[in-house]
Formats: structure tokens, sequence, C-alpha cells
């Protein structure tokens, strides 16, 4: 069984998911695509075969649509969500799902009374080596602290630098996939943050956020994004009582390297569409869930709280 897919967005991320939905998904194929730019949108369609509708309502009431994906800066979710959870269509989100924990409560609820599935695509759960080193994590023992970095360049969309439609800057933006990987990483919430947020070249939202999440297990998580340098990295650095990882799965054992895993790549995005098909298909539970993804807004909301404050705040339990 294959899946229709109605994609939403199709700029630098969307162009993505179409691209890999036309090389061909295994349990899902492209039918339509919306964007705001009827030329570029209408030429994307024809180029690729696939129907253009320039306004996505028109997408909900397609038979042959079984599922919509999101790939819109992150104020178009909550209307989206709602719309096609009424619909009736599963649902697949880029992160964030939402700018703040009440839309994010909003679109859950309203999937949930639909009975419809909504996945948040928390791209970095498939990244292979962070699989893997959630795999191994129990190899250097108890977890001592972890270390959290994502650096990219500055940002090269308007939308990004306005806090109406991104939600915030590099806290929301970035760390997002950062505060989602604690969670999946160590399996735990967190119950307290303290966070600085900083506007080095920015003026309406910050492009540099710290923030040091206290976990219901007592580890310590520090978090650092940024969006001042050309190029980009990702570190995770986890400290155990016997040994440390490094996210290219290089162990350390007292001075030594004591191990280097080499970990094949694979596409995420591939990772995530088949996932969120095959859930769908099944009629099973996604890997992901809204509830993930609203967490991860929950811990980017405290973060910020914390930053206005300066001082470390509770993160709630519930939201
Ligand atoms: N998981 C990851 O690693 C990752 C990486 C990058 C981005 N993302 C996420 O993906 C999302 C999109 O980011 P992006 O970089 O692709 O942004 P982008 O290049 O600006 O693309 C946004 C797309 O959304 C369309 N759009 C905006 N408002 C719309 C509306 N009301 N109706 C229909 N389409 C609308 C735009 O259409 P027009 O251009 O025609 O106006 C454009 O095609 C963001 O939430 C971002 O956080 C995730």
């Amino acid at each position: 069984m294959s899946i229709g897919i109605g994609l939403i967005g199709l700029g630098r991320h969307g162009g993505r998911y179409a691209q890999h939905l036309l090389d061909g998904v295994t349990g899902c194929h492209l039918v339509a695509v919306s964007r705001r730019d009827r030329t570029a949108g209408q030429a994307f369609a024809q180029s690729a075969g696939v129907v253009f509708v320039p306004d996505w309502r028109e997408m909900l009431e397609r038979k042959d649509i079984d599922a919509i994906v999101v790939v819109t800066p992150p104020n178009v979710n909550h209307d989206i969500c709602i719309a096609a959870a009424k619909a009736g269509k599963a649902i697949l989100i880029e992160k964030p799902l939402a700018m703040t924990t009440e839309d994010a409560r909003a679109m859950i609820d309203a999937t949930q009374a639909a009975g419809v599935p909504l996945m948040t695509a928390q791209t970095l759960r498939f990244t292979p080596v962070l699989r893997r080193l959630r795999e191994r994590l129990a190899v250097i023992g108890s977890l001592e602290y972890m270390w959290l970095s994502m650096r990219v360049e500055p940002a090269p969309h308007h939308w990004l630098e306005d806090p109406k439609q991104a939600g915030g800057g590099v806290l929301i933006e970035i760390g997002i996939h950062l505060f989602d990987l604690i969670r999946y990483l160590t399996g735990h919430e967190a119950v307290d943050v303290w966070a600085e947020i900083v506007r080095l070249h920015t003026s309406r939202v910050e492009d540099l956020a710290l923030a040091r999440f206290l976990l219901a297990s007592g580890v310590r998580c520090y978090v650092e994004v940024s969006r001042v340098s050309a190029g980009r990295s990702c570190r995770i650095e986890a400290v155990g009582e016997n040994g440390q990882y490094e996210s290219r799965l290089t162990r350390i054992e007292g001075r030594k390297v004591a191990e280097t895993e080499s970990v094949a790549d694979d596409p995420t995005i591939v990772s995530v569409l088949e996932a969120f098909a095959r859930s769908v298909a099944a009629g099973e539970p996604v890997p992901v869930s809204g509830e993930d993804g609203l967490r991860a807004v929950v811990m980017a909301e405290a973060a910020y709280r914390s930053a206005a404050d300066g001082r470390p705040v509770a993160v709630p339990a519930a939201a």
C-alpha cells in the first residue's frame, strides 16, 4: 500500500521532501504540492507530474491524498493541522510542531478528537549515528552530564527573524532539535532550565542561545545553539562514570580513544517519511508523536521564560 501525500511548503526544506518523494520513498507517493508563489509552484508541479494547488485547503477535499506533510514557517502549522484533522487526513509536521504550547495542545486535541495520526518531524532522531549513540550510551556507565551543540550559518530567510512567524530565534528553531534529543537519548524529562539568549548580529530574535536543563534523573544537559558562523556543526557529548562518547561515536576511556565506530549516513527525511507512512498504513502509533513535539516546545518556552527572568525556572510537567 502507498499513501498519497499532499506537501505544503516547497522552499528550502520542503524542496528536499519533494525531491525524495519523487525519487521514491517506500510506502508513500507525492500527489500534490502547495506554496504561495503560483508561478514557481505550477512550474515545479508540471515538471514533477504532480498537482499544484495554490490554496492548501483544496488538498483536504481530495480523496487521493491520505496524508498532509507540512514544511512551512511554524506560524502556519496550527491552522493546517486543525483543518487537516477535521478532514480526516494523517499529518506530519516539521519541527517546531508549533510556536507555543497552547497551539501545540490544540493541534494534539484536534487530531485525537478526529482519530488521525499526528507525527512531529524531529528529524535528528532518525540520524543513524545518533540512533547508535542511544543504543551504546549504557557502555559509558551512569550518565553524569551531556553537552549538545548545533551551529549553523546566519539565516537565509526573512521569516526566521520575525518572531510572529518563527516563534523566536535559534532557541526554538534549532534548539528544539536538541531539546527533543535530550528526551530521546536519556529517556528523561527536563524539570528545570536556566537559559541565556543573545542577539549578536540580529535585532529581533536571538542568534545565540545557551541553556542548562536539569532532568528528573538529576542529570544536567548543556545546550548551545547559534546562527553566527559560516558552516555547520553538531556535537553531542555524553559524559558517563566510565568514559565519554562524542557524537561521531568516538569512545574515550581515561586519556585514550577506546573505540571509533563508523556508521553510514542516511537522509533523515526519507527515514521520517517511511516511518510515518508505515505507521499510517498499519494504523499503529507514529514514532515521534504530537506529544513529543509539544514537550520540545514546552522546553523552549521555559527556556525563554528563564532568559527573560534571568534565573532558573521550572519546566512544567503538563501542558
Ligand atoms: N528538520 C530539519 O532539519 C529542518 C531543516 C530546515 C527547515 N526545517 C523546518 O521546515 C520548515 C520550513 O523551513 P524552510 O527552510 O523550508 O523555509 P522556506 O524555504 O522559507 O520555505 C517555506 C515554504 O512554505 C511556504 N509557505 C509559507 N506560507 C505558506 C502558506 N500560508 N501556505 C502555503 N505555503 C506556505 C512557502 O511558500 P512561498 O515560498 O511560495 O511563499 C515556502 O515554499 C520550518 O518549520 C523549519 O523549521 C527543518
